[in-house]
């Protein structure tokens, strides 16, 4: 038995994501219950961003742990091809909740796969199987190969060409920095959905198999204006293309809705989407993609040459309909919505009083961004895109240190808590979030 500690064989031994291996320096984290988070020393951290935008439920949410501990009793594993009761019920179930009557569900391990997939299956229902695929700068859809070529991602552009995989992308609907030099909200939704358009047109006859890009609020920061997904949408279908909403983020309530496209009514409805994080609270992995009736019809009969031997595992497709389930019964997407209006008041009040937060975006949904800037009046960037200043960084130390965890993207602090986080607890770390911007330097 070696002696070495759990952190040592971590630093050693495990290859950690998204970051420096000689740098890593993570916490371990042993156990949890609702909005918090347990580490090795025993200390508990309230969780303001689902850990990855993902623990919608919380963590150790007791009906989906115990759903799974009674499928493993039962059946772990039975091969995708082949029928598995939990599987079937979530299907049923994610379509009942997105009104893809008569549609079908293809279940993947997560939501990188889910995209690859969706993007497959547009392209095989409009018989253009190597059809252009659209998507933003500045957006984020996974991090295999070809998600990552979807993906508008500074950090990993070089590692992958793009273009290769048929990818075409358009500048995004990002109102405080507008690509198209517009000044207000409206204006910019307009002009970068019509610009889809014209990259459709552009790209020639029939080019296009499908746009892919997340409806609302998105893991980059950017929080769409409200004209831009309806007019995405009538871009699309008047041209023919599928639309293929990602809502690997967005979806469970995150954004106030089962799923953001929701919102906007059926003038929102996408032709397929791409589940994942919410769907199982991130018990187990798990993703899907929900296919509606007319992109599921023309693949009836036709092979269907894809697969992977986990796609729709009982044990993960049964935490699945838990999830749903504790959705449902906890009332937590309408809660999503209450508290969502709640901390974009607290965060409005934030701004009026730190002139370094230069934005804030969001709260339609327990999801905010607040962009912090050197100068309010320019808006110059705190630090250069991706990067995070110092500051940002200390404070989010200092934020642990009090028992708040905060995540960060560049100089964006992304409030992403799980729905079921109480009112006195998200006070509280807005509460410590307002003290600790006044604490630290910002130039
Ligand atoms: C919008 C969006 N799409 C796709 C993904 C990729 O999901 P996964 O990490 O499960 O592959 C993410 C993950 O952060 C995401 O936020």
């Amino acid at each position: 038995m070696t002696t070495e500690t759990i952190d040592a064989i971590e630093r050693r031994a495990v290859m950690h994501s998204w970051c420096v291996q000689a740098d890593w320096r993570g916490p371990t984290i042993v156990g949890g219950d609702g909005a918090y988070f347990v580490d090795d020393r025993g200390r508990r951290y309230l969780d303001m961003s689902s850990l990855a935008e993902c623990s919608n439920l919380g963590h150790q949410h007791p009906q989906v742990v115990r759903a799974i501990q009674e499928q493993a009793a039962k059946l772990c594993f039975v091969t995708a091809a082949w029928g598995a009761e939990p599987r079937a019920r979530l299907a049923q179930l994610l379509l009942e909740k997105s009104g893809f009557d008569g549609g079908r569900v293809f279940f993947t391990l997560g939501g990188a796969d889910a995209n690859e997939h969706a993007v497959k299956f547009a392209r095989q229902a409009s018989r253009k199987p190597r059809g252009r695929v659209i998507t933003r700068e500045r957006s984020y859809h996974g991090a295999s190969y070809a998600a990552m070529a979807l993906s508008g991602d500074s950090r990993t552009e070089s590692q992958v060409d793009a273009a290769s995989f048929g990818v075409l992308r358009v500048p995004p609907p990002y109102a405080y920095r507008c690509p198209f030099g517009t000044t207000n909200d409206q204006d910019c939704g307009a002009a970068a959905a019509a610009r889809v358009g014209e990259v459709i047109d552009g790209a020639g006859a029939g080019a296009v198999a499908a746009v892919l890009m997340e409806p609302n609020a998105g893991t980059n920061g950017i929080v769409a204006p409200e004209n831009f997904w309806p007019r995405v949408r009538e871009e699309t279908a008047q041209r023919g293309v599928h639309l293929i909403a990602d809502e690997v983020m967005s979806g469970f309530g995150r954004c106030g809705e089962w799923f953001a496209w929701q919102r906007y009514g059926e003038a929102g409805r996408p032709d397929l989407m791409t589940l994942a994080k919410g769907l199982t609270g991130a018990h187990l992995p798990l993703g899907a993609v929900v296919l509606s009736a007319q992109v599921a019809a023309p693949l009836e009969h036709t092979m269907l040459y894809t697969g992977l031997t986990y796609c729709g595992h009982p044990l993960a497709c049964a935490a699945g309909v838990a999830a749903v389930r504790a959705y449902e019964e906890e009332g937590l997407i309408v809660r999503s919505r209450r508290l969502g209006a709640d901390m974009r008041a607290a965060l409005d009040r934030i701004a009026m009083r730190h002139p370094v937060v230069g934005e804030v975006r969001g709260g339609v949904g327990l999801f905010a961004v607040v962009e912090l800037v050197r100068d309010r009046a320019t808006r110059a960037p705190l630090a250069p895109w991706p990067t995070t200043h110092a500051s940002l960084r200390a404070l989010v130390d200092r934020a642990r240190d009090a028992g708040v965890s905060f995540a960060t993207r560049g100089n964006l602090i992304i409030l992403a808590p799980p729905l079921v986080i109480g009112e006195r607890e998200l006070a509280d770390a807005l509460a410590l979030l307002d003290r600790l911007l006044g604490e630290f330097d910002w130039t």
